[in-house]
């Protein structure tokens, strides 16, 4: 694995990231880490993915909502950077670092929201976001105590506390995550797993044709 890209998403962390979004950040390197090696995954690809996976977290609205438009994410991505600071940080990942893996990209990419066929270095990411040991809300130790026992477990309650949450609040719950959710009550098979929803070409996030030329800040 290319490990040069390190250096330089550090020094856009440093500029872009609060101090205790920074020690979020190491958190999850070191969760992500952990369990890669645990679980069999490339702890390298686990550890670039962690470092980027909100380097967008504090972009301001504007700059956000400009990101969105430009790159048509649709309306629900308006004002919400919950949702978007990972589409936006997957594609700074690609043009500023240079990382092309694709798994890397999709577990920076779907952080958030989990989707159904998740990789393991997704699923690794998403819940290491959810549990790195600076982590401090209710249920976050029952996800701690699924995650020694399976990962997919651990997944399922973490979306669905997610699910509960947004819903109780009448937010906008992304379809990944309803369909990530279905997934793993069927077991998250690796293949042939049902969609619940067709989706529309247009549908498919892309951060492959993201522009966000006018956006970079360094
Ligand atoms: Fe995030
Ligand atoms: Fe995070």
């Amino acid at each position: 694995m290319d490990m040069t890209c390190i250096d330089k998403i550090d020094e856009y962390m440093e500029y872009e990231l609060t101090e205790k979004r920074i020690r979020h950040t190491e958190g999850v390197v070191e969760t992500a880490v952990a369990l890669a090696k645990k679980l069999g995954a490339d702890p390298d690809k686990a550890l670039i993915a962690a470092k980027c996976h909100d380097i967008c977290r504090k972009w301001d609205d504007e700059r956000m909502n400009a990101f969105v438009t430009l790159n048509q994410l649709g309306d629900a991505y308006i004002d919400n950077i919950n949702l978007s600071h990972s589409k936006a940080a997957a594609h700074v990942a690609k043009v500023a670092f240079g990382i092309s893996d694709e798994d890397i990209l999709n577990a920076i990419s779907y952080h958030t929201t989990g989707r159904a066929g998740m990789s393991l270095l997704e699923k690794i990411i998403f819940i290491a976001d959810a549990t790195e040991p600076n982590r401090d809300y209710p249920g976050v130790e029952a996800l701690r105590e699924a995650l020694e026992e399976d990962i997919d477990k651990a997944c399922l309650l973490s979306l669905q506390g997610t699910r509960d949450y947004v819903l109780s609040q009448e937010k906008y719950l992304d379809d990944d995550t309803q369909e990530a959710i279905e997934w793993f009550e069927i077991g998250a098979p690796t293949e042939g797993y049902p969609k619940k929803k067709e989706k529309e070409e247009d549908d498919e996030f892309d951060f492959n044709n993201l522009d966000l030329t006018d956006l970079m800040m360094f």
